[in-house]
């Protein structure tokens, strides 16, 4: 005998949206043969009827209210694509509430809500499934989930927002400032018109607390991460960076510090973060051009693993959305302990380990000085870096006139230095910041040798 198709209902009919209803309806003799049973969007919740009407046809049921979808007994899966903290909350919430196992790509709704969101879900017997709010087609929640069940994750660094990398690509390819690229990027249609979240480092933030989450069986915690974006990054660190054997991306890093030990005398934490970062050009990572993403995973049993794809756009997000949809077309039926736990982690077994604040933080630093060029400069600040404890990996000084723009009494100095505290590192920079021979505003960027 065969089952009757499971009914999908969507809220907000998209970009994503449509190409969900799209694939699900091209594939669907396919996906029929592995989830067991046809599945289909039988009801569609948008303000603009019409456009959604002309999407779906004339089968499917538009409406514009969201709640009819959740009201109606026939839907066993609710799809949320509306984003954001507001509506969408407390939509996904009343859908949990009326017992529908829910779809969602809302990162942010996720990384600020997930626990309450996620005890719902527990304690109603219902899946929320997010493959799709975690760099869009790359099925890195299944790989962390699932794939990797075996290890301790050390590490996670990814390039988790196609925007920004972007940017930055065309930055390095054209050596223009941000500004200027920003600007075509939204003509071109990569960048949103309010890009806000993608440049500050919101949006990556928000897929790196999930992440963390994941990989460490802890609490999303999005107000423990460090977030900062690539707005204050110039063409020309783009260029040093360069020289050194560098490129600069915006990676969302999370990492286990087994050899952290809080002032109360407990072992552990987790760093959370969120900056532009040096990547030794080498690396494959450092070679995720445009709009890409990528994530590399270490763990202690597998080792160092890479995932490469696209991270937004129609169908590669319905990718991951109809991949939640047929997890949960197979294992709605199922007792709900046998189902993966939402984080990965059995909900009893959360973790208390601390995301560290950032001055506990340990990495490497790229800083741009610019200096008078005079005697004694260069041995004054590295003073202050011995005297910190700093160890200085590479020293780069370009001859003053090929400097130009303040002429030639001044010159750019360029420090990598070797693994050291944040908080040590922003101490030193306080006393080299107040040299009368620092002219501007010293330049930081951290750096990852990601090996
Ligand atoms: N704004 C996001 C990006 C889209 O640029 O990657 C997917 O989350």
């Amino acid at each position: 005998m065969t089952m009757k198709p499971i009914q999908v209902g969507l809220l907000g009919i998209g970009t994503v949206g449509s190409g969900t209803f799209s694939v699900l309806q091209r594939n669907q003799e396919e996906i029929r043969r592995r989830a067991g049973r046809g599945i289909e969007i039988t009801m569609v919740a948008d303000l603009d009827i019409a456009r959604a009407q002309a999407i779906v046809g004339k089968d499917v049921q538009v409406v514009g209210d969201a709640r009819a979808v959740i009201a109606n007994p026939q839907i066993d899966i609710v799809i949320e694509l509306i984003g954001g903290y507001g509506i969408a909350r407390q939509l996904v919430m009343e859908a949990i509430e009326a017992g529908k196992h829910v779809v969602t790509a809302n990162k942010a709704l996720l990384a600020v809500h997930g626990t309450e969101i996620f005890a719902a879900a527990h304690r109603k017997g219902v899946m929320v499934a997010f493959e799709a709010a975690v760099a869009g087609g790359i099925p890195i929640i299944k790989a962390l989930r699932e794939g990797l069940t075996a290890n301790r994750i050390e590490w996670i660094a990814g390039i988790i927002n196609g925007t920004t990398n972007f940017i930055l690509s065309e930055m390095r390819a054209k050596g223009l400032d941000f500004d200027v690229v920003l600007k075509e990027a939204q003509r071109l249609g990569y960048a949103e018109a309010d890009p806000t979240f993608d440049i500050e480092g919101v949006d990556a933030a928000h897929k790196a607390t999930i992440m963390s989450a994941i990989a460490f069986g802890i609490p999303v915690q999005f107000d423990k991460a460090y977030v900062e974006g690539i707005t204050q990054l110039g063409a020309a660190d783009i260029r040093y960076a360069e020289q050194l054997g560098y490129r600069i991306k915006l990676l969302g890093i999370v990492k286990r510090r087994q050899d952290y030990v809080s002032p109360s005398g407990l072992a552990g934490g987790i760093e959370l973060r969120v900056h532009p970062s040096l990547v030794p050009a080498k690396r494959l990572i450092a070679n995720v051009e445009g709009a890409m993403n990528a994530v590399v995973v270490q763990g202690d049993a597998v080792g160092t693993t890479l995932y490469y794809g696209k991270g937004a756009g129609s169908e590669p997000t319905a990718s991951a959305v109809i991949a939640d949809l047929v997890d949960i077309t197979r294992l709605h039926t199922a007792d709900s302990a046998q189902r993966v736990p939402h984080l990965a982690f059995q909900p009893d077994a959360m973790s208390d380990t601390p995301v560290l604040p950032m001055s506990e933080v340990v990495t490497s630093y790229y800083l741009r000085l610019r200096v008078a060029d005079e005697a004694g400069v260069l041995a004054r600040v590295t003073g202050i870096l011995a005297g910190a404890g700093i160890s200085i990996d590479a020293v780069l000084q370009r001859e003053a006139d090929e400097v130009g723009g303040v002429g030639a009494t001044a010159t750019d100095l360029i420090i990598l230095t070797h693994d050291t505290r944040e908080g040590t590192m922003d101490g030193a920079l306080a006393q080299m910041q107040a040299l009368p021979t620092v002219l501007a505003p010293i330049t930081r960027i951290r750096k990852e040798e990601l090996a």
